[in-house]
């Protein structure tokens, strides 16, 4: 029996068909909800987008940046947020005078943990001014914090979990789905290529490389190997190679730098993944656009399914269908980041107080 052979009443015929229509609207909503976000990346921000009036009346926040991260020099003139990221009402300063005004101050952690730079803990300290600590380093390279403890109320860092999260790049969603505005690469003469300035071989890094280059051809650059590559040539010498290992030099929580985001995607080659569990990479990059070595039961199988997968070029090239919908951000500026508190920052907590700031940190590394 098919239902063009019922004979159905006139109203039970409507009802079925808005039950249809129902149901599409529904699909839709639940196809589009889950493309949006194969986890992440987080939510474009409705207070981002608002450009000068909008409903809530926040006057302006005040940031002030207590030392510049490492000696970079930024330049804070003019509305620097709105100017450059279309943040309103947000003021970036680094005139110490403000630390009796300002909304939040932000303490880069480098120059406190190399004693550069000290907390201003003689001033008094404003009702409701917070303390934003902020780092992009993995938990090895950020010194000892107990003696931080209770001090700041809000953290920067790549952490998903951070007060203001400031990774090292993300992907933003298209507007619309696009082509492909390059073709898929393929005039590839290298299957694998890493480049690794800092080798040791304790690192498991180091350990994977070792494995997969008795299975595979590996080639590797960098001052390691006395091939040091200048800044320019950096991404064509990937975009030669099928797969780049964006190895990262530590294993934490959420810690993925440029050599995802920058050298592997903006290199055009299909990243072979290590650095915190799979599920860290999962929440921030779409299915297909990245290879974790955890997913193979050895590093062996690791290697044979490169080899395999460089032979199939349909295969391989659908680790770049990703690229309709999605295209590279890198977050190189830290002005950008300290913007970034502006949009958040009426949802910050009323109160809060890392009591154990080191403990926050090394959270969950290995
Ligand atoms: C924005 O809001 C302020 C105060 O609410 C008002 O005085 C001003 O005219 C508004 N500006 C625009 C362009 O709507
Ligand atoms: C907007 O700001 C003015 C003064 O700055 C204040 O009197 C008013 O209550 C605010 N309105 C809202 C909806 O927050
Ligand atoms: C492919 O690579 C070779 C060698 O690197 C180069 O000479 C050639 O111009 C490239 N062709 C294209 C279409 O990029
Ligand atoms: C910020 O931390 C300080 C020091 O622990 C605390 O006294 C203050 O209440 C906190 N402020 C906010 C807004 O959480």
């Amino acid at each position: 029996m098919t239902f063009s052979r019922m004979a159905l009443s006139g109203p039970m015929k409507r009802r079925i068909l808005l039950s249809l229509c129902f149901l599409c609207v529904l699909l839709l909503c639940l196809f589009n909800g889950w493309q949006r976000s194969f986890n992440g990346p987080p939510p474009v921000n409705p207070i981002s987008t608002c450009r000068s009036n909008c409903s809530s009346n926040k006057t302006t926040v005040t940031i002030l940046l207590w030392h510049r991260p490492f000696n970079t020099p930024l330049s804070l003139e003019g509305d620097v947020c709105w100017d450059l990221y279309h943040i309103p009402r947000c003021r970036l300063v680094d005139q110490r005078s403000f630390l009796s005004s300002a909304d939040v101050v932000v303490f880069h952690n480098r120059e406190l943990m190399s004693g550069h730079q000290k907390l201003p803990v003689d001033s008094p300290r404003p009702q409701g001014q917070r303390w934003a600590w902020m780092s992009l380093e993995a938990p090895v390279h950020n010194g000892d914090l107990r003696r931080f403890a209770h001090m700041f109320n809000m953290t920067m860092s790549y952490r998903r979990d951070a007060d203001i999260p400031i990774p090292y790049g993300e992907l933003l969603p298209k507007e619309a789905d696009g082509q492909l505005t390059e073709d898929v690469p393929l005039n590839k003469t290298t299957l694998v290529c890493w480049v690794v300035s800092n080798y040791n071989r304790y690192q498991k890094r180091s350990k994977v490389y070792k494995e997969l280059k008795a299975t595979v051809d590996v080639k590797v650059y960098g001052r390691w190997t006395k091939k040091p590559l200048p800044s320019e040539d950096l991404l064509p010498t990937i975009s030669r190679c099928y797969f780049y290992l964006a190895f990262e030099n530590s294993l934490s929580k959420d810690y993925i730098t440029e050599k995802l985001w920058k050298n592997a995607y903006l290199g055009r080659a299909v990243p072979v993944v290590l650095g915190p569990q799979l599920s860290d990479y999962q929440a921030v990059a779409p299915p297909n656009s990245f290879i974790h070595v955890d997913q193979f039961p050895s590093v062996r199988e690791l290697g044979k399914y490169l080899q395999s997968l460089a032979e199939d070029k349909k295969h391989y090239s659908d680790y770049f269908n990703w690229k309709l919908k999605w295209s590279v951000k890198l977050h190189t500026d830290w002005r950008e980041r300290l913007c970034k508190i502006c949009p958040q920052y009426n949802r910050l907590p009323e109160q809060k107080v890392y009591s154990d700031l080191q403990a926050w940190v090394n959270a969950d590394s290995a």
